[in-house]
């Protein structure tokens, strides 16, 4: 059985795009392949805390009895499992002042992690993830295509590329809607667009 992990970090809930846009990719798949094992986290509802001096320390072996840090590295350990276990990644990204919610930074600071998703070797970094899939809906207020006057402050779609790829991941799909604060017709044809394009997904 394939394991899909469903991840939204928009904080609009209801009135998300990204939520919007990962939710129909969950459920694309779902009905494409029925006995798919669905893991869903909220990074807003139950957000990660930024990494901390203490957390790296303890990972690495030392003895803290802080029940605060133990917690901390308990939820790392945990979402880190989660992503490891997961064939599927389906990810909900808004573009937050040019690039990811904070939340969901504090989600990849968990789980880019030498020696479980990438390793340093003679040749420099190698990704340890190549097996996963991963699907992108992201949402962006304006453009940022080629020749866009705000193409160069483009942090998201390039950050996550740079991201993934970094840990092997070569089965990256994004799927788009821009132009969302433009005015409601450009919002519409864009969700429209790109739940166009999640029908148009392969199977899990
Ligand atoms: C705090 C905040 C910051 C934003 N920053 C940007 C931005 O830098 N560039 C942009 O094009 N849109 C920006 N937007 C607009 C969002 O990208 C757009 O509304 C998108 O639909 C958000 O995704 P969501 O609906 O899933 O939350 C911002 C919106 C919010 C709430």
């Amino acid at each position: 059985m394939k394991k899909l992990l469903h991840i939204d970090s928009s904080v609009l809930g209801p009135h998300s795009v990204s939520r919007q846009l990962s939710a129909a990719i969950v459920d694309r798949l779902r009905r494409a392949t029925p006995n798919l094992d669905i893991t869903y986290r909220d990074l807003t509802l139950t957000p990660l805390a930024h990494l901390s001096g203490a957390n790296l320390v303890a990972a690495q072996g030392a003895s803290i009895k802080d029940p605060a840090v133990q917690q901390e590295l308990a939820n790392s350990q945990t979402a880190l499992a989660e992503f490891l276990a997961a064939d599927i990644l389906v990810l909900g990204a808004p573009m937050y002042n040019f690039t990811i919610p904070s939340q969901l930074k504090a989600w990849i600071d968990r789980i880019l992690v030498a020696g479980k998703t990438f390793k340093y070797g003679a040749q420099g970094a190698e990704g340890l993830a190549g097996d996963k899939r991963v699907i992108v809906a992201i949402s962006r207020g304006g453009f940022y295509g080629p020749g866009a006057p705000t193409e160069a402050l483009e942090h998201l779609e390039t950050y996550l590329r740079g991201v993934f790829g970094f840990i092997g991941v070569t089965q990256l799909e994004f799927i788009s809607a821009d132009g969302i604060q433009i005015g409601p017709e450009q919002r519409e044809r864009a969700v429209a667009g790109a739940l166009q394009a999640v029908a148009n997904l392969r199977a899990a």
